[in-house]
């Protein structure tokens, strides 16, 4: 059976993300010990970050709510000791105590009702001078006025104001608001509204 997600990951490519290379970049100018070097991937996909984090010696909680996704991401990358799995939503799902929480282009398929839960518990796991990098879309995305997503359930998105006030108990390191026409991932036509981020928990 084909998944709803299955078209994306067709054609998701390899390449980490942007907001994850700056994140990763802080930490290595701070050497943090290598014990404490551990991320959580929420909707990690294929795994291109994880398999980035993997290749930096970060040990890796990869989430994804599609079995499908976790699938690829182990038949890519193989058995790897730094790497543990979870099939479950980000909205139900536990993780420990992490130095960096990663979710890039996940978040906004969280629904709107359970969004502001996740962000706390978010920033509730992130150790002091941790990170959260990933994107939230923005209020005047094609997908919230109306376009097909590859997301079947609800999607959250964030005005301006609102985004400002999620990011204010941290310090902000990337708050990028990107408004353009573009294709998405499987080559559609798609007006993008995205709010890219990296904050660090003071
Ligand atoms: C656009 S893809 C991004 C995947 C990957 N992070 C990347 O950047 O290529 C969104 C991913 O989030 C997952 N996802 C969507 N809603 C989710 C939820 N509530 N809990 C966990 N994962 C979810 C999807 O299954 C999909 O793999």
């Amino acid at each position: 059976m084909t998944g709803q997600w299955t078209r994306y990951y067709e054609h998701a490519g390899p390449e980490p993300r942007a907001t994850l290379l700056l994140a990763l970049d802080r930490f290595e100018s701070e050497q943090p010990p290598q014990a404490s070097r551990f991320a959580v991937d929420l909707g990690c996909g294929t795994g291109r970050d994880t398999a980035e984090l993997l290749r930096r010696g970060w040990q890796v909680l990869a989430i994804d709510t599609q079995e499908e996704a976790i699938e690829r991401l182990q038949a890519s990358i193989g058995e790897q000791r730094l790497l543990s799995t979870k099939v479950a939503p980000i909205d139900d799902a536990d993780w420990p105590q992490a130095l960096l929480v990663n979710a890039s282009f996940s978040l906004p398929f969280c629904g709107a009702d359970r969004f502001a839960a996740v962000w706390e518990h978010i920033r509730g796991s992130l150790a002091t001078g941790g990170r959260f990098c990933g994107q939230l879309f923005g209020d005047r995305d094609g997908w919230a006025t109306g376009g097909a997503s590859p997301a079947k359930g609800e999607i959250t998105f964030h005005t301006r104001d609102e985004v400002e006030t999620l990011v204010a108990p941290y310090d902000v390191e990337r708050l990028d608001e990107i408004e353009e026409d573009g294709q998405t991932a499987v080559g559609d036509p798609k007006h993008w509204h995205v709010f890219h981020l990296v904050l660090r928990k003071p």
